[in-house]
């Protein structure tokens, strides 16, 4: 493993795109290997022990293409896996996604915090844990949003599909409160403009996709392991069907990258 060495980044589908291009923003010279395990998404709807498996799969996986360093980028299999992956894994840096909760706490005045995520990650002692030490002051309401997963893997961010979704749950955490809204899953960034007009304007929606990056890049220089110069690359691969992948990134990234399958024995 070296500076030159590359990252690998994945999520159950292309919701941790969004952390991708906070990646790609704050690191600019890192080679970065992208998976879309979208052969097992939705994740929020999974066991812990699935997760786990399909964590450790992805994450041995990296380790073969000699990678630096692993972004876990989506919140239900970081609730799931992280801790278990870090211990089979100490070599590795490796970087989880939670919801905003420690920022949302701090900016609400209602004293109402709406968080949307998914079962797996609402139900996780992890997601417990977190509102406990961050919010003990308070009031914590929960929505489960499979169907916005189901939206942005489908590539409607927006149109009348999307708003009739969005409408019911940030109608009921708003009539519950809430005057903060945590995009608690790596998906929902892409339906930030539908959420927004469903919320009003001067709702904030927090999400993690830059501070992640953030904490990336320290890691990286804290080991010595930070590219600093030379073009970044970045390959996509999914264990699902690469065609559809490569039309999903090209709406919600960039056009032509280089898109690829994952080999078997992964997936
Ligand atoms: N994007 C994921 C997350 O952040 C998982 C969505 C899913 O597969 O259900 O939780």
């Amino acid at each position: 493993m070296s500076r030159d060495s590359l990252i690998g980044v994945y999520d159950s589908g292309v919701g941790g795109l969004s952390v991708l291009r906070a990646i790609r923003e704050a690191l600019p010279h890192e080679p970065l290997l992208y998976v879309a395990d979208t052969a097992h998404v939705p994740y929020g709807d999974k066991t812990q022990a699935f997760v786990l498996r399909r964590a450790y799969a992805l994450a041995d996986y990296f380790v073969s293409r000699q990678a630096k360093a692993m972004v876990v980028a989506c919140n239900t299999a970081t609730a799931a896996a992280i801790a278990p992956l870090r211990q089979r894994h100490p070599d590795l840096i490796i970087i989880g996604v939670e919801p905003a909760i420690k920022p949302a706490a701090h900016l609400t005045h209602s004293g109402v915090v709406g968080v949307f995520a998914t079962t797996g990650t609402l139900a996780s002692p992890k997601f417990a844990t977190l509102v406990q030490r961050e919010a003990p002051e308070v009031h914590i309401v929960l929505h489960p949003c499979p169907e916005w997963v189901r939206l942005v893997e489908q590539g409607k961010l927006s149109g009348p599909d999307v708003d009739a979704a969005v409408r019911t749950p940030v109608a009921a955490l708003r009539a519950a409160g809430a005057d903060v809204l945590v995009l608690g899953c790596t998906h929902f960034p892409f339906l930030r403009d539908a959420i927004q007009a469903a919320a009003g304007p001067d709702v904030p929606l927090l999400e993690t996709g830059a501070p992640v990056a953030r904490w990336l890049k320290h890691q990286l220089h804290q080991h010595g392991l930070l590219r600093t110069d030379g073009a970044g690359t970045l390959r996509l691969e999914t264990t699902g069907h690469a065609p559809t992948l490569a039309a999903l990134a090209s709406q919600l990234l960039a056009p032509g990258l280089d898109v690829g399958e994952t080999p078997a024995r992964w997936r």
